[in-house]
């Protein structure tokens, strides 16, 4: 091990055993994710991370804060104007933090500003400053000239003498060359404008790969948000009758989160009857619902920063047509198809494709699609079955094969559209295709279904962490039967 490592671990078990006096479990799982990604840069680098900026929701209102993922989950502050400095070189004060200053008068209209002792009961990082020393240290450290010990600093400051030192950012992803720079891009432009020494490195990929693999911690956590949007989305099915309107529904479901402490959704819920149930991203809720109609419902709790992705999709009169049924048990039977292709070191695009043979052979079946073989089918199941779950409702990590640790959904969906096939291209196939299946389309028009379960894969297998919501065409008629 070399001597500046060596003396940076033996510092970092000094600040655990330091912090770990006042420190819980959260500020345990921290420290460590704060470890591991500092494990990944070079002793070279100095690592910033941002918070979100706030956002207006109508002239001097704002929306509700939204603390960006990355910097909650490596640091637990949903504080606004939080910077968080890496640098895991340094032989003594590896995590810098830095925070708004107290202003009584701005603390009277918007709340507490968390005090440098409180940043650091909540974070675990020892070392805070006001996020107005931010420039200035930045200003410092990059001319060399840092206040106080210089020593504290090395390797950083010798690797910037050397030109090798290393700037590690969230850069946001540039879809082309005219798409604008987004701000961690436009800090590393003028920084490197006005300073030598070092290269730009994009610290996404480090964070997002270990965010993909959940901690014992963050697993409990998501069991819990889960667990309140699964009792939530079996309020929802008993507040759905005939007559109702979607906004009681959803009000029914937004209800269970607060009374359980979850102070918002993890995404807007879609609660979507009749022709809304085709609609993937439906947000209206303002329909009133009619005897027959289905209603989707894909809704789910943000609680302590973490939320799952649950869709049921049920009859508001207590029992499915029968088209919807035969809709309904194609998808179910998709997402079993999917769930047993799921196991430790299968790759995530296997349960894609486990999903998507029963979807086309059952969409076949019923003749609405003719091609056996191809993306025929995907004009009625027009999204993917299977994302990362977490901080993020879609989360972050990269299409590597499963691991324990992992959370995400499976959710097959057939949603069918005249629209859908009105907007093909008349070419010779499609009108072959559009003339034969229009009688199938006029039958099951209108039917939208889809089945999402949060799954958690540990060791011991695959946990359906969103059990406890009815979802068998049997499970959900007997449970509509006792409202
Ligand atoms: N709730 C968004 C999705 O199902 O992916
Ligand atoms: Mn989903
Ligand atoms: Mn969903």
């Amino acid at each position: 091990m070399p001597h500046a490592r060596r003396l940076a671990a033996i510092a970092s078990l000094a600040l655990l055993a330091a912090v770990s006096a006042y420190a819980g479990p959260l500020q345990d799982d921290l420290i460590a994710r704060r470890s591991r990604v500092m494990e990944q840069l070079s002793p070279e680098t100095l690592a910033i991370f941002w918070s979100a900026p706030t956002r207006v929701y109508s002239h001097d209102v704002e929306y509700e804060y939204r603390q960006d993922s990355h910097l909650l989950y490596l640091t637990g502050i949903d504080q606004e104007e939080t910077i968080l400095i890496l640098m895991p070189g340094n032989p003594v004060r590896r995590e810098i933090l830095f925070i708004l200053e107290p202003d009584p008068r701005r603390e009277h209209w918007n709340g507490h500003r968390l005090t440098p002792a409180e940043a650091t009961a909540q974070s675990g990082i020892e070392t805070v400053m006001t996020v107005k020393e931010f420039e200035p240290f930045i200003a410092a450290m990059f001319s060399r000239q840092p206040r106080g010990d210089a020593a504290e600093y090395d390797p950083f400051l010798s690797a910037l003498e050397a030109g090798r030192a290393k700037l590690a950012l969230l850069l946001e992803p540039q879809q082309n060359l005219s798409t604008p720079a987004g701000p961690a891009r436009r800090f590393a432009l003028d920084l490197r404008e006005r300073f030598f020494g070092f290269t730009v490195e994009d610290a996404r990929p480090i964070v997002s790969n270990l965010r993909q693999v959940k901690t014992p911690y963050e697993q409990e956590i998501m069991r819990k948000s889960v667990a309140i949007s699964s009792q939530a989305h079996k309020a929802g099915m008993r507040a759905a009758a005939p007559g109702k309107f979607e906004y009681e529904v959803e009000a029914a479901i937004e209800e269970v989160y607060l009374r359980n402490g979850a102070m918002t959704w993890g995404y807007p819920s879609i609660v979507g009857s009749g022709p809304n149930a085709t609609i993937l991203h439906y947000n209206r809720s303002s329909r009133r619902m009619e005897p027959g109609d289905l209603l989707l419902v894909d809704a789910a709790a943000n609680f302590q920063g973490y939320t799952g992705d649950i869709t049921r999709t049920y009859p508001i009169g207590g029992r499915f047509t029968r088209e919807q049924r035969e809709i309904y048990e194609i998808v179910l039977a998709a997402q079993e198809a999917g769930m047993k292709a799921v196991s430790a070191g299968a790759p995530t695009r296997d349960v894609q494709a486990a999903c998507d043979r029963v979807l086309r052979a059952g969409l076949v079946t019923l003749g609405l699609v003719i091609d056996p073989e191809g993306q025929q089918f995907k004009i009625w199941a027009t999204h993917g079955a299977v994302h990362m779950i977490g901080m993020d409702v879609h989360d972050v990590g990269n299409r590597r094969a499963f691991e324990p640790g992992m959370t995400f959904v499976i959710e097959p969906g057939i949603y069918i559209r005249q629209a859908a096939l009105d907007a093909l291209p008349r070419t010779a196939e499609n009108v072959a295709f559009i003339e034969k299946v229009q009688p199938m389309v006029d039958k099951y028009k209108d039917i939208g279904v889809r089945v999402e379960d949060s799954f958690l894969l540990t060791t011991g297998g695959l946990e359906r962490l969103s059990s406890a919501v009815p979802r068998t065409v049997d499970e959900i008629e007997q449970f509509m039967k006792k409202f």
